[in-house]
C-alpha cells in the first residue's frame, strides 16, 4: 500500500501536471529535435502512435505526413487540453486523442512509428523504459513482428565528477540542481571528463536495472562533492547521412555524501546503481566516489577475509 507521500511523488513524477507542460512547449531544443526526427521517420501515409501524448504536440508534427495518429494520455485534463488545440491546427483531425494508461493501450492496428517521451535526465522518475518493454511485449503477442520504429530510438548516459558550489549568500546547502547545458555553469568545475555508464537502444530489450562502476583520471586539484549526470537521447538515425538527431536533457547536479579531496593525475572510483523510473534519492542513496588506491586496499582486505573463512 503506497502511503499519500508516495503517490503524490508518483504522480508528479509520471503525470506531469498541465502547468509545466508550457515548459516543455517553450524548450526549443526540445522541441526542434523531436519535430527534426519526426519529419524525418514519419513517412507520407504513415501509421503512428504516441504514448503519453500530453498537449498532443508530438502527435501534431506526425500528423503533417501520417495517415492517422492515436495519442495516448493518461491524464483527463491534459486528454482534454490536446483535444482544445488540435482542433485549431492543421490536420488536427488526423490525431484521434484517446485517454488511457501507456501501460494497457494498443493501437486497433500495426503501427509504423511510436513516439513516446516519458524522459527525465538519467531515465528517473519517467517510466519510459517500464513503457516501451511492455508496449514492445503486448504489440508482439497482438500483431507479431516487425517492430516498429521508436523515437526515441537509443539513449546515452554519462557521469562526471564535479566540485559543486553550494554556498548561497553564505549558507551552505548541497541541493540536487538542474542545469541548462548550454549555459556556461560558473559554478561548476569538471574535475574529469564525462563517462558514458549505459547506453540503451530501443530496438532490443532495455534491462531497467543500472548499474555500474568506473576510473576517472582527475585532471584538476580540488574536491569532488558532486555527480553531474548526462542524457542525450539519439531521437533518431539519419542513414544516407550517417548522423543522428539528437536532444540533450538539462543536467542532474546530485551532491555526494561523502565529499573527496582530489589532486591533478589522481585515479577516482565511482560507482552508482539504480532502477529507470527510480527516485532521484534511490539513486543518490547508491554515489560513491572513492580514490582508487581506497577501493583497492578495502578489496584487499575482504579477500584476506574470504580466504580465512574459506
Ligand atoms: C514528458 S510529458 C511529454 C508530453 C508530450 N509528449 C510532449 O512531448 O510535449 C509525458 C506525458 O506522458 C503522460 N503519461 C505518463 N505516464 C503515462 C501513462 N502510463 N499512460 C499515458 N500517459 C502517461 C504524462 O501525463 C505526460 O503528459
Amino acid at each position: 500500500m503506497l502511503t499519500e507521500r508516495e503517490l503524490e511523488s508518483c504522480y508528479l513524477g509520471q503525470f506531469i501536471p498541465v502547468h509545466y507542460h508550457h515548459n516543455m512547449l517553450m524548450d526549443n531544443r526540445r522541441m526542434s529535435g523531436f519535430k527534426a526526427a519526426i519529419t524525418h521517420l514519419v513517412a507520407p501515409g504513415a501509421k503512428v502512435l504516441e504514448l503519453g501524448g500530453g498537449t498532443g504536440v508530438l502527435s501534431w508534427f506526425a500528423a503533417a505526413q501520417a495517415e492517422k495518429v492515436w495519442c495516448v494520455e493518461y491524464n483527463p485534463d491534459l486528454v482534454a487540453e490536446a483535444k482544445r488545440f488540435l482542433a485549431q491546427n492543421v490536420n488536427g483531425e488526423r490525431v484521434e486523442v484517446i485517454q488511457g494508461d501507456a501501460f494497457e493501450y494498443l493501437p486497433p492496428e500495426p503501427v509504423d512509428v511510436v513516439i513516446c517521451e516519458m524522459i527525465h535526465v538519467a531515465m528517473l522518475r519517467e517510466k519510459q523504459v517500464q513503457v516501451i518493454e511492455s508496449f514492445k511485449q503486448r504489440y508482439l503477442e497482438k500483431f507479431g513482428g516487425p517492430l516498429p520504429l521508436f523515437i526515441p530510438e537509443a539513449m546515452i548516459m554519462a557521469v562526471q565528477p564535479l566540485q559543486q558550489d553550494y554556498c548561497f549568500e553564505g549558507y551552505n546547502a548541497p541541493i540536487v540542481q538542474f542545469q541548462e547545458p548550454t549555459f556556461i555553469q560558473t559554478g561548476s568545475v569538471e574535475l574529469a571528463q564525462p563517462s558514458v555508464y549505459s547506453m540503451l537502444d530501443f530496438t532490443q530489450a532495455v534491462n531497467p536495472q543500472i548499474a555500474w562502476e568506473g576510473v576517472f583520471a582527475i585532471e584538476h586539484a580540488g574536491t569532488v562533492n558532486a555527480l553531474r549526470f548526462v542524457t542525450k537521447n539519439i531521437l533518431a538515425v539519419n542513414m544516407q547521412q550517417s548522423t543522428t538527431i539528437d536532444w540533450l536533457n538539462h543536467y542532474l547536479v546530485l551532491p555526494l555524501a561523502e565529499p573527496v579531496s582530489v589532486q591533478a593525475g589522481d585515479q577516482l572510483h565511482v560507482s552508482l546503481a539504480y532502477k529507470a523510473g527510480g527516485s532521484i534519492p534511490s539513486l543518490q542513496a547508491t554515489m560513491r566516489a572513492q580514490h582508487l588506491h581506497v577501493v583497492e586496499a578495502e578489496w584487499a582486505l575482504q579477500s584476506k577475509h574470504l580466504a580465512v573463512y574459506a
